[in-house]
């Protein structure tokens, strides 16, 4: 796949996705997750699954990319493209909390990329999420 999304190509954020799996903490799954996410500034942030021995308490590694990317480029911040890879050469596409998650800061045409049962996938986010949950900004209470 050669798609581009700005210089980086969608190959490029799947080797780095994949290069950010090696780091995974997923004793208890064996499930080893690393995500890309290119920002619309041309920055790639990358992020891993850390698992909790309190399962509930694990973080997908999609999550812990976004979080990182808010921490170190602010609340801004939009995603371009986003690949997910694992070393466990199966179908991981973005489960659906980290669907709601990236939908704060993707748009409808960012590209996700992921393996599937036949290879490696690109769709658009609102493929992924098509009715995901939105609470507009004039309506929160804490907009002042
Ligand atoms: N996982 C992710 O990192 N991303 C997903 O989108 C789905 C699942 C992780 C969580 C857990 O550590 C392991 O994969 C098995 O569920």
């Amino acid at each position: 796949m050669s798609t581009s999304t700005s210089q980086i190509t969608l190959d490029d954020l799947l080797r780095k996705a994949t290069l950010a799996a090696e780091k995974s903490y997923s004793p208890y799954s064996g499930f080893k997750v690393g995500a890309a996410l290119l920002l619309d500034g041309g920055q790639v942030v990358t992020g891993t699954n850390v698992e909790n021995a309190s399962f509930g308490l694990t973080v997908c590694a999609e999550r812990t990319a976004l979080v990182r990317a808010v921490s170190e480029f602010g609340p801004g911040i939009r995603i371009a493209a986003a690949a997910v890879a694992n070393l466990n050469g199966e179908a991981s596409s973005p489960c659906g909390a980290c669907r709601q998650t990236l939908a704060e800061f993707a748009g409808p045409d960012s590209v996700i990329v992921f393996p599937t049962a036949e290879g490696t996938k690109a769709m658009h986010f609102h493929e992924l999420l098509p009715l995901g949950f939105e609470m507009k900004l004039e309506k929160s209470p804490r907009r002042m």
